[in-house]
């Protein structure tokens, strides 16, 4: 049975945890389904659990409209939960609104892919920060504290002197210096997760690097717990300890992201690093864009990801799965555990073989598939 499904192991990095997390939207009624018919509803999110470590980067790459979004606003207690459960330490945590929303937000704040439209272009630097820092009560007592604590925050963006940006209005400022501005007025909260949607998909190929390469320090240097979302596979090998596969509003691989971007184990996976070459990965001329042996038969363009309103039943992957046997039309995968903390969703894993050494076998992979069916 897959870590994520145990008791409670100890482990005390864990800081923020989603288990069995689902999300449905209901569809707005037309005239016709007004007569009456089954309620409709997008399945955005269905059963994703994930742990995010302290001093960890975990990266959820999908295509578009995978859910990814929908789980980091999940797990910042934007939406309220359709099922499953949202922790914070190890406690159950339904913020709600007023005082328990705001004191959610101190421990885990969001940035967001767009500097610009998250940051109120009549307002400088100064307020945006100054705001933030007085809403989680740590603008100090005077104004002396107050210029401390804008400096010491832009500082830990890079932004210095601070004097330099202080007076700023975000259009006076590059759009790596805007996302470094919006990522330090989440650090105002003194947070210790930081939920990152796509932070440097917006951004010049050119400045990307230098804010990831600004969070991995701030991971550091402040311990945090990130989430890094993204669609590009690459960058989470780059960037990420931690890889998550999403797919149709499921997960289906996880595992350090060297192992899952060099070794794949899901067909979604391969698909998907297939369609994003990584020249460490191709050695010869000829195989150029093949992600793993068996995978000559992928396609990367074939197909498109499913309708969310009636997904496929089983594995959500299989209209498009080049080794699509039979019962992944019909049966949801459980979560197979691989060697070194590596995990896959699918039904090609469902073998004695591919449980770890020191579980019993046959009777951890049955126990994983009847959690999945109940
Ligand atoms: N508020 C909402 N109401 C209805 N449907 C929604 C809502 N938010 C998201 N969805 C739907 O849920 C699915 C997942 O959306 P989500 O934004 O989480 O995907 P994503 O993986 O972040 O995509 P992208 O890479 O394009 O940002 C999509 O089908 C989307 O249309
Ligand atoms: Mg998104």
């Amino acid at each position: 049975m897959s870590e994520e499904h145990t008791a409670h192991p100890a482990d005390e990095r864990v800081v923020l945890e989603a288990r069995g997390v689902s999300k449905h939207f209901p569809v707005r009624r037309g005239p016709r389904s007004l007569l009456g018919g089954p309620r409709r509803a997008v399945h955005a999110v269905d059963d994703v659990s994930l742990r995010l470590r302290r001093g960890s980067v975990t990266a959820l790459v999908g295509e578009s409209g995978s859910g990814k979004s929908t789980v980091a606003r999940l797990l910042a207690q934007l939406y309220p939960l359709t099922s499953g459960e949202i922790l914070l330490d190890g406690r159950p945590a339904r913020a709600g609104r007023g005082r328990a929303f705001r004191a959610y937000c101190r421990h885990v704040q969001m940035v967001f892919q767009d500097p610009f439209a998250s940051l109120n272009p009549v307002h400088t630097v100064r307020y945006h920060l100054t705001r933030a820092l007085r809403i989680h009560g740590r603008a100090g007592n005077s104004r002396q504290e107050t210029e401390a604590a804008l400096a010491e925050l832009l500082g830990r963006v890079q932004l210095t002197p601070a004097g330099r940006y202080l007076d700023s209005f975000p259009h006076e400022l590059s759009g790596g210096q805007r996302q470094r501005v919006a990522i330090a007025r989440a650090l105002a909260a003194d947070p210790r997760v930081l939920l990152a949607d796509e932070p440097v998909s917006m951004l010049d190929v050119s400045i990307r690097l230098g804010v990831l390469n600004l969070l991995r320090d701030l991971k550091e240097r402040l311990d945090l717990a990130i989430l890094y979302i993204t669609h590009d596979i690459a960058s989470a090998r780059y960037f990420a300890d931690t890889t998550l596969v999403m797919y149709a509003g499921r997960m289906v691989e996880g595992g350090d992201s060297e192992t899952v971007t060099q070794r794949p184990a899901h067909p979604y996976t391969r698909l998907l690093l297939a369609s994003a070459p990584d020249p460490d990965r191709v050695t010869g001329g000829g195989d150029a864009g093949s992600a793993a042996p068996e995978d000559e038969d992928t396609d990367p363009a074939a197909g498109e990801p499913p309708s969310l309103i009636s997904p496929p039943a089983g594995c959500r992957f299989h209209p498009r799965c080049p080794m699509a046997m039979e019962r992944c039309r019909t049966q949801t995968p459980p979560r197979f555990d691989l060697d070194d903390g590596q995990w896959a969703a699918c039904w090609l894993y469902d073998t004695p073989a591919a449980v770890p050494a020191g579980t019993s076998g046959a009777s951890g992979t049955s126990g994983a598939g009847s959690e999945a069916a109940s």
